[in-house]
């Protein structure tokens, strides 16, 4: 055994981690993320078996049962996290029931997984009823997104109808199109029951004056999607105060989509 932090889906979440801090969208303790991690993969690293102590579950996450996750701490701060890694991740086995969580690794000196697990691991199951190659989940304040919220209408269908229409990519990136939800308490069960049902039709849910969930089946194309729709969004409050005279057409999204063989959300389009 190496050391988890030689592990390869660890390099790549501190790289994540920094990267995104970077990007302006984890201002303090803002984001976090969590990795569905092959129990094999973890094994040649650390013990899967040890415990060093248990967190309860307020919610049912009886589909993860035995599920090892690694997750950022809440309250970790994205641009320290490759400063001091054991202090800001953690890595966590779901336990009998998906009642608890044990911690294998990580969150040192106390602390425990984000605030936000619950949209977490329940958007996790959601996903990966749709994929099972689903192993990510992101979550973070994009600026331009979050702004976005505060000036466009949040139903699921205009909000993305106007990323599609700002940047050719999008309907290629997210032909399904983005799930929106109106403001919410965050933090809680209710929020993460709301954002995995948006999760069963969406991998991207914008949480109004908040920021944005992603899912993907790596650490890429989950932060890649939240890319996407934030320079849409970017584009859109740049333009917003102007005359906006060429915007993507329907018929254009249209042959767009279909030329690029995408199975996009065709009731989103006139
Ligand atoms: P945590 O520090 O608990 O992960 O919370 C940050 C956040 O963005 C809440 O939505
Ligand atoms: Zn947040």
């Amino acid at each position: 055994m190496g050391g988890i932090l030689k592990a390869p889906f660890m390099k790549e979440l501190v790289r994540t981690c920094t990267t995104m801090f970077r990007l302006g969208w984890n201002e303090r303790n803002g984001g976090n993320i969590s990795i569905i991690v092959d129990e094999g993969e973890a094994a040649k690293y650390l013990d899967t078996r040890a415990s060093l102590r248990e967190f309860d579950l307020s919610f049912d996450a009886a589909e993860l049962e035995g599920r090892i996750l690694a997750v950022t701490r809440t309250g970790s701060y994205f641009r320290n996290v490759k400063v001091d890694p054991e202090y800001n991740l953690g890595l966590v086995r779901i336990g009998k029931g998906g009642k608890s969580a044990a911690l294998l690794w990580g969150f040192a000196g106390g602390g425990g997984p984000t605030s936000e697990l619950s949209s977490h691991l329940l958007s996790h199951i959601t996903r990966l009823r749709q994929d099972t190659r689903h192993r990510v989940v992101t979550h973070c304040h994009a600026t331009n997104t979050l702004a976005m919220t505060l000036v466009h209408d949040l139903d699921d269908r205009s909000f993305t109808r106007t990323l599609w229409k700002m940047m050719t990519e999008c309907i290629i990136v997210f032909p399904e199109g983005v799930g929106v939800l109106p403001w919410m308490i965050c933090g809680n069960d209710e929020i993460g029951r709301a954002t995995a049902e948006k999760m069963k039709d969406y991998r991207v849910c914008v949480w109004a004056q908040h920021g944005v969930f992603a899912a993907g089946n790596s650490l890429d194309e989950a932060l890649g999607l939240i890319e996407a729709v934030e320079k849409a969004a970017q584009v859109y409050i740049m333009v917003m105060n102007g005359t906006v005279r060429n915007v993507i057409k329907d018929g254009e999204l249209k042959v767009l989509a279909e030329s690029f063989a995408v199975n996009y959300r065709k009731d989103f389009l006139d």
